[in-house]
């Protein structure tokens, strides 16, 4: 297996990969500068500068360089290269369509990770969706399972995928921000109240991932005593707008996904079509 680009996500991959698959596998990285090459070396993978030996070797690659990076790729692997190779971009933005034109001949799918890749447990969409069963999809689908879990979707759903998953654990670091400092102002010190701050959140993501099929209010319901403390949160909760405000926050970072998606792809072809400059 292949990674074009073993930069922070690209490293995540290769942790991921590593050890991940009961046959043995070979992962080959590139990278340009001699720190990211040491970085794929003591990760376990084999390190080169060379984007051609990457496809060249590999059954299934993934691309995993700045999108305005991935001209300068195209321009250095020849086109006949790509030929029956499954190549996986995690380039925000750069459409199917533009891969399959910019990569000849290649099975191309594109997927969207999050930075908890790091700890194996990336929310990772991946499109297209009809390939899913196919041979490919199936190796593709595997790969992914090694980062966290996998979900296909049709390709429309990667920008909100983007603005939703991708920007999510920075939205998710404010709000545990935000709570600290509510305990922190009632006299709790800073490490002890985030501490327990990631503990609620893990407990209840997990609580709340066992009770399939109930809706999740239901856990909120039955916490909520008459003229307990919560129902005083949920008050000034309401009182606040922070239900609205985080709706507001979601379609805010999908509308910029979307933009920035558009702005990307036509940047690139434009670029990839200029020799890579
Ligand atoms: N970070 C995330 O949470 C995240 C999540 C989902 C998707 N993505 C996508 O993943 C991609 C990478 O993001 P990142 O945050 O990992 O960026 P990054 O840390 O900057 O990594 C990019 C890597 O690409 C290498 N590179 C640049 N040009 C190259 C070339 N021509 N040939 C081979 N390697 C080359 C760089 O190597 P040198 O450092 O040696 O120059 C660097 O290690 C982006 O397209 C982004 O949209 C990122």
């Amino acid at each position: 297996m292949g990674i074009i680009g073993a930069g922070k996500i690209g490293s995540a991959i290769i942790s991921g990969l590593n050890g991940c698959f009961h046959e043995d596998i070979e992962i080959i990285a590139s990278g340009r500068s001699d720190s990211t090459l040491r970085n794929i070396e003591k990760l376990g993978g084999r390190p080169t500068r060379s984007n051609t030996e990457v496809v060249s070797t590999s059954d299934l690659i993934f691309l995993s360089v700045k999108p305005y990076h991935f001209p300068t790729v195209v321009a250095d692997v020849p086109p006949d290269v790509w030929g029956g190779k499954t190549v996986v971009s995690i380039m925000a933005g750069v459409r199917l369509r533009t891969l399959r034109e910019l990569l000849p001949g290649a099975k191309v799918f594109r997927a969207m990770p999050n930075i908890n890749a790091l700890v194996q447990m990336s929310a990772t969409a991946v499109a297209p969706s009809e390939m899913a069963g196919s041979d490919e999809g199936l190796l593709v689908g595997k790969a992914l399972a090694c980062l966290g879990s996998v979900r296909w979707v049709s390709e429309e759903l990667l920008d909100v995928w983007t603005g939703l998953v991708g920007s999510g654990p920075a939205f998710l670091a404010e709000v545990i921000d935000a709570l600290v400092l509510g305990a922190v102002a009632t006299g709790m010190r800073r490490d002890v109240a985030y501490e327990a701050v990631l503990d609620v959140m893990l407990g209840t993501a997990k609580l709340l991932k066992s009770r399939e099929g109930k809706h999740l209010l239901e856990l909120r319901d039955e916490v909520t005593t008459p003229a307990g403390t919560t129902i005083e949160g949920l008050k000034t909760l309401e009182r606040e707008g922070v239900k609205a405000g985080l709706i507001g926050v979601v379609e805010a970072a999908v509308r910029r996904s979307k933009e920035i998606g558009e702005e990307i792809d036509t940047s690139v072809m434009r670029a990839a079509k200029n020799g890579g400059n």
